[in-house]
Formats: C-alpha cells, sequence, structure tokens
C-alpha cells in the first residue's frame, strides 16, 4: 500500500503552522508563523488576519521543505478544536479548500491531543501523563477508559499567559517565559508567595496580583521575583502531575507546551520522577510549542484508525474538550 503523507495545518491561537509528515512518523517540514503583539495580549481578529496573509506562503513552504508538491499528498488535516474562533477559522478554512479543490480526505484534530501523540512518537513514551503547560492551556491529561481525561487544569489562567503578563509588568516584553528563566538564574532568594492548589486544579491570578503588588512596592529586585515565581508556579505543575501520577499508577511523564521547554520545570520534573521511580519524557522545543507537524501526526492516526470526515462535518469546536473526543487509535 501507497505510504500517507499528511499535510497538517496548525492555528489555534498564535502560530499558524504548516507541515508535511509520512504515515510512519517522518516530520519532513514544519514551517511556522507566530503573531506576536508589542504590547498587550492576543487580538483574536488581528491575529486571525495576519493567519490568512501568511498562510498561503507558510503552506507552500512547508511543501517545498519537504521536496513534495500537493499532488503527493494523500490527506489534509487540521486544527478543529479548542481555540480561538477566529484562528481556528482560517485553518480550517485553508485545509477545507485544499481537500474540496484537489479531492483530499480531511480529518479535524484536537490540539491538546496532538501535543500528547507528537510526545509519544518523538520520545516512545507509551502510555504517559502529559503536563501540558502552555499560553493558554495547562492541563493534566491521560488515558483512561478509551478518552484522554483531564486529571487536573488551570481554573483561570494558563500558565503561560501568567508567566507573560508579570514579564510585560516588570517590562521584560513579550515571551516572557524565556526572559523570566534568564533572570532567574541570576538567584536563590526565595520570596514566599501565595501557592494554591485547589484538588488536582491549580490557579494563576491570586499569585499574579500579589506578584504585580510585591513588584510595584519596589521592595523586591527582579531576578528575586523571577526566581521565585518559577518555584512557585513550576512546584504547583509538579504536586498536580505527581497527584495524577499516584491515582493512575502511571510510571511515565510526558511535557507539552511551550513552557515546558523552560530548563527549570524540566529539572523539577526530572526529582519529582526520579523520586517515584518513574520516567520524564521531554520532546524537542519544536515539537513542545505550537506546531504543525502535531496536527499531521495526529490526522494520520485517526485516519488509520479508520476515522472520516465529510467537508460539512469539519467545522470548528473552539469549546470541545480534551475528554470530549473519542479515542479509537489506542
Ligand atoms: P496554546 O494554544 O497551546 O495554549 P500558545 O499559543 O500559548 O499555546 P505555546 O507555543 O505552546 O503557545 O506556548 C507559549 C508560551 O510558552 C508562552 O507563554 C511563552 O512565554 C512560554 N515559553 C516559551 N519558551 C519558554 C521558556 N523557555 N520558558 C518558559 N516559558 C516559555
Ligand atoms: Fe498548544
Amino acid at each position: 500500500m501507497k505510504q500517507l503523507i499528511c499535510l497538517g495545518i496548525e492555528s489555534t491561537a498564535h502560530t499558524f503552522g504548516a507541515a508535511v509528515v509520512t504515515g510512519d512518523g517522518k516530520i519532513l517540514s514544519n514551517e511556522r508563523y507566530a503573531y506576536t503583539t508589542e504590547k498587550g495580549g492576543i487580538v483574536p481578529a488581528d491575529a486571525a488576519e495576519k493567519h490568512s496573509q501568511v498562510c498561503g506562503k507558510i503552506i507552500s513552504d512547508a511543501l517545498a521543505k519537504a521536496k513534495k508538491s500537493i499532488k503527493d499528498i494523500s490527506l489534509v488535516s487540521f486544527s478543529q478544536s479548542p481555540g480561538l474562533g477566529h484562528c481556528l477559522r482560517i485553518g480550517g478554512m485553508a485545509a477545507r479548500s485544499i481537500a474540496a479543490i484537489y479531492s483530499k480526505p480531511i480529518i479535524g484534530v484536537n490540539h491538546c491531543i496532538a501535543h500528547l501523540e507528537i510526545g509519544r512518537l518523538a520520545t516512545k513514551a507509551k502510555d504517559p501523563v502529559l503536563l501540558y503547560a502552555s499560553g493558554a492551556n495547562t492541563q493534566i491529561i491521560a488515558y483512561e477508559g478509551g478518552k484522554y481525561r483531564i486529571f487536573g487544569e488551570t481554573l483561570d489562567i494558563g500558565v503561560g499567559n501568567f508567566l507573560d503578563i508579570f514579564a510585560r509588568h516588570m517590562g521584560l516584553g513579550f515571551p516572557g517565559g524565556p526572559k523570566l528563566y534568564e533572570l532567574s538564574l541570576k538567584s536563590k532568594k526565595f520570596i514566599h508567595l501565595p501557592y494554591t492548589v485547589k484538588g488536582m486544579d491549580v490557579t494563576f491570578t491570586g499569585l499574579l496580583t500579589n506578584l504585580q503588588q510585591k513588584f510595584d512596592s519596589g521592595k523586591f529586585s527582579k531576578e528575586d521575583l523571577a526566581f521565585s515565581t518559577q518555584e512557585t508556579a513550576f512546584a504547583m505543575l509538579v504536586e498536580v502531575a505527581e497527584r495524577a501520577m499516584a491515582h493512575t499508577g502511571k510510571k511515565e511523564l510526558l511535557l507539552g507546551g511551550g513552557v515546558a521547554c523552560n530548563k527549570r520545570l524540566q529539572e523539577m520534573c526530572r526529582i519529582m520522577c526520579k523520586e517515584r521511580g518513574a520516567e520524564l519524557f521531554v520532546p524537542p522545543n519544536d515539537l513542545l510549542i505550537d506546531n504543525a507537524a502535531m496536527i499531521a501526526w495526529q490526522g494520520i492516526l485517526q485516519f488509520n484508525s479508520g476515522e472520516r470526515m465529510k467537508i460539512e462535518e469539519a467545522g470548528v469546536k473552539p469549546y470541545l474538550r480534551t475528554d470530549g473526543i473519542n479515542v479509537g487509535w489506542r
């Protein structure tokens, strides 16, 4: 049988991406454009406009890098859920147009699940608990009873947005995560901060307000605040990840999302895993951040499991949750 070659399209929020991946899991290309703003957060309509501008070029770049033409593509997949409606619709529209014009099968996939599956492909983790720590999302996800269940999550903002808002408040610019990390290396002084774990869930806005007040008081250095921010927020994530591992009896922890690029978060997870005789799996940075390779791979998994989608059924679902998907490929 001819090998599947999938063109995947990602457009849930900041990133518009296109990638070409083969049925046996080779990533032939993984192109992206990331929308950023000088001040304030993402404006969905502006991001979507930018995505529309770059969409054609990113898709042709992905095909060119992979040395494929559109006729070599046997499947088109795209991020169908969850995300910002404005942004999702650009990727959905591109995928549906390509599928209709060139008569290709189309598969819409869940972005959060794609983070987990590309991690399994890249690291060979078998049945991990995923700590998905990105800008908008913070979830602890694991497979149980035919679905990817959410064992814990943020009750307000994602950990990445929290880091970015605080970094902006201190005048560090965007994205804030890497800037806070650099500053944190210059301090070992821990300032006590609010620590909010509620059962299996976490919250960040109380911590954010407290940090902003501390910074505004002028009594604390940026370095000490950056260090203490990471120690506190990441300890919360490690605690809920560990509890999910204890609850499910799983022996693997997998990282996903842009914040998981942070070396200190990786180190804290490694220590926790070592203490409980578990293994930590960390995909390379370009597969941790939002990317289209994971969308292509997820499309292949679903297509190979027999899933088919009509163009009329390929509408975007901005609010569909991780546990709303039936997992037919495991
Ligand atoms: P999603 O749509 O999945 O919520 P997103 O659009 O916010 O994702 P990601 O690329 O997954 O995008 O994550 C971006 C976040 O990752 C930003 O908040 C950024 O500050 C953070 N980040 C990136 N690199 C690092 C790093 N080295 N340390 C800490 N945070 C980082
Ligand atoms: Fe993501």
